[in-house]
Order: C-alpha cells, then sequence, then structure tokens
C-alpha cells in the first residue's frame, strides 16, 4: 500500500462526510457557522479521523463499519479544528496563518473565532452522541464518548494546552516538556486510535496495545510538529514557520538540538510500531502511518 494514495482516499471518506454532518451556513446562525466552516474546509490533513478509521481496520472487528465510525471520526477533527483556532488566538500564540490561509480570527474576529471554536467543540459532542448515525451499540458509543472527553480536557489537551502557555519563556525538566507534549498533542490522537478500537471492538489485550502505539505517535506527531516549525518554511508549513523560538516555547529543539530530536522522533516511531506487533497485516495502515507522522514535510 502507497500511504499517498491511502491518505487522500480516507481524507476524501471524511471529507465527503463532514458534509453530511456539519450544518449548512444558512438561517439566523449562518454568520456562526461560516467561521466554523471556514477552519473545518480550510484543508487540514485529517490525521486523527484517518487515525481513527485505522485502527478500527487493524482491529478487523465485524461489529462497527467504517460508516458506522465515519461520525466519530468526524467529531475528532471538530475538536482538533477548536483547538487549532483557539491556539491561533492572539491570547494564545498570536498567529496570522493556519493551514495556508489567514487564520480564523483573522477573518471573523476574535470573539467569532472563540465562539466557532466552541461551536465545533459542542457540535463533536453532538456527533459523537447521535444515535441515528451509524449502529455503534450504545455501550462502545458511551465508552468513546468517554474516552474522548477525559483526553481533550482540563487532564489532557486543554491542560496541555495552559501548561504550554506557562511554560514560554521558562526553564523547566525534561519530564515536563514530555508531559506538555503528550497531553496538548498525544491525548487526542491516542483517544482517536482508541475510539476506533472500540468502535470496532478490540479486546482489553488490543486495545492496550492500540494505546502504547497512541501515545508513542502523538508525542513523535508534536517532536516533528516542533522539528517542522525550526527547519521549514512557512510556504512549506502553511502556517507561521520559527515562531516556536520567538515565542520561548517548550520544544525539544531547544532542549536537545536539530539532530538529536530528529532521531528521538525516530526512536518514538518505531517504539510505536513496536506496540503492534501482535497484529496482523490489516494493521499496514497503521504501520505506515507511524512512518508518515516522521517523514512529514507539513
Ligand atoms: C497541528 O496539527 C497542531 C498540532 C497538534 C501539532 P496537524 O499538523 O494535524 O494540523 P492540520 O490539521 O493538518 O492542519
Ligand atoms: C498545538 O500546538 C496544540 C493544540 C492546538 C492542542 P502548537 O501550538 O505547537 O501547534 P502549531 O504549531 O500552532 O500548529
Ligand atoms: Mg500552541
Ligand atoms: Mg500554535
Amino acid at each position: 500500500m502507497e500511504i499517498k494514495s491511502y491518505l487522500n482516499k480516507q481524507k476524501g471518506l471524511v471529507e465527503d462526510s463532514f458534509n453530511s454532518y456539519i450544518p449548512a451556513a444558512e438561517g439566523v446562525f449562518q454568520d456562526h457557522i461560516k467561521a466554523l466552516r471556514y477552519s473545518l474546509f480550510a484543508g487540514g490533513k485529517r490525521i486523527r479521523p484517518i487515525l481513527c478509521l485505522a485502527a478500527a481496520s487493524a482491529v478487523g472487528g465485524e461489529t462497527a463499519t467504517e460508516e458506522d465510525l465515519l461520525p466519530i471520526a468526524c467529531a475528532l477533527e471538530c475538536i482538533h479544528t477548536y483547538s487549532l483556532i483557539h491556539d491561533d488566538l492572539p491570547a494564545m500564540d498570536n498567529d496570522e496563518l493556519r493551514r495556508g490561509k489567514p487564520t480564523n480570527h483573522m477573518l471573523y474576529g476574535e470573539a467569532g473565532a472563540i465562539l466557532a471554536g466552541d461551536g465545533l467543540l459542542t457540535w463533536a459532542f453532538d456527533l459523537l452522541s447521535d444515535t441515528t448515525y451509524g449502529k455503534l451499540d450504545p455501550e462502545k458509543r458511551l465508552r468513546i464518548i468517554h474516552v474522548v472527553a477525559r483526553a481533550t480536557g482540563s487532564q489532557g489537551m486543554v491542560g496541555g494546552q495552559a501548561l504550554d502557555i506557562a511554560h514560554e519563556n521558562t526553564t523547566f525538566p525534561f519530564a515536563t516538556l514530555q508531559t506538555i507534549h503528550r497531553s496538548k498533542t498525544g491525548a487526542l490522537i491516542t483517544a482517536s486510535v482508541l475510539a476506533g478500537g472500540i468502535g470496532a471492538g478490540a479486546n482489553a489485550q488490543q486495545l492496550d496495545s492500540l494505546k502504547s502505539y497512541g501515545d508513542q505517535i502523538g508525542l513523535a506527531f508534536q517532536i516533528v510538529d516542533d522539528l517542522l516549525n525550526a527547519t521549514a518554511t512557512t510556504e512549506q508549513l502553511g502556517k507561521a514557520a520559527g515562531s516556536d523560538v520567538e515565542l520561548g516555547k517548550a520544544t525539544y529543539p531547544a532542549y536537545f538540538g536539530i539532530e538529536e530530536t530528529r532521531a528521538r522522533a525516530q526512536a518514538t516511531v518505531e517504539k510505536a510500531k513496536t506496540a503492534l506487533a501482535e497484529f496482523d497485516n490489516k494493521a499496514e495502515p497503521l504501520r505506515l502511518l507511524a512512518d508518515y507522522i516522521y517523514t512529514r514535510s507539513h
């Protein structure tokens, strides 16, 4: 399997289903919906929904098909997009470019962007809990909702964002850097993998392995994000390069330099693949995604 065509195919699947789940920008709330649709359709890589679907395929149960899991996958992308809209706000990272386009607040103002993020976050839980979408059994749906809520709240993504901001321009132990990365970025990535696994009926041992895989690629994802911020161009990234140094962010390159950061990212991805040892070739997409997380250029 070739990763590029796989990613394109899965991205198409996710994008088509967004159109059936996300309301159109019409009616009394049209300005607000237009703002959230702007960021949602700005051209993200859709890695979290793709990971969710790939984890379900790896388990290969017959309890839930890709179609059953698409609303869950789209909900994960809604949460991710909300986190980016808020991350870019002047009070956070103060960025003007995202996915190659002006950030949400540049077009819709700060209040509009805060509300677009709030709308996406809430929409995600609407999608996750709507039993008219997909035929997931209620017990699995509830477990998924809990995993996603726990991963993205104050003990996960939001907590990580708070730590990220609090540690700008400070010195701190390596363990803190890892905690920031695992929570602000890793937690949602692990939850995406687990959501697919739970949906597909993974047993406890499979879920342990998927969690370990998710934790490693989640950490690697942010290490590579730091690496690209330090080494790629703004044009290549579609977001401001070099901004981590400017903001005094807690990053791997700031801690270890470029070469050691690269080696650590690669080693982390290798550990992720090791965690999949018990899975057969149905986990090929997950293995390829792990490599992609290291080799990606934006
Ligand atoms: C960027 O995530 C922010 C991080 C959590 C590191 P992605 O690189 O997945 O961003 P998009 O969705 O493709 O724009
Ligand atoms: C983003 O981290 C993490 C979340 C949005 C939860 P960064 O601030 O490092 O990511 P970029 O570089 O802006 O995409
Ligand atoms: Mg940030
Ligand atoms: Mg940022």
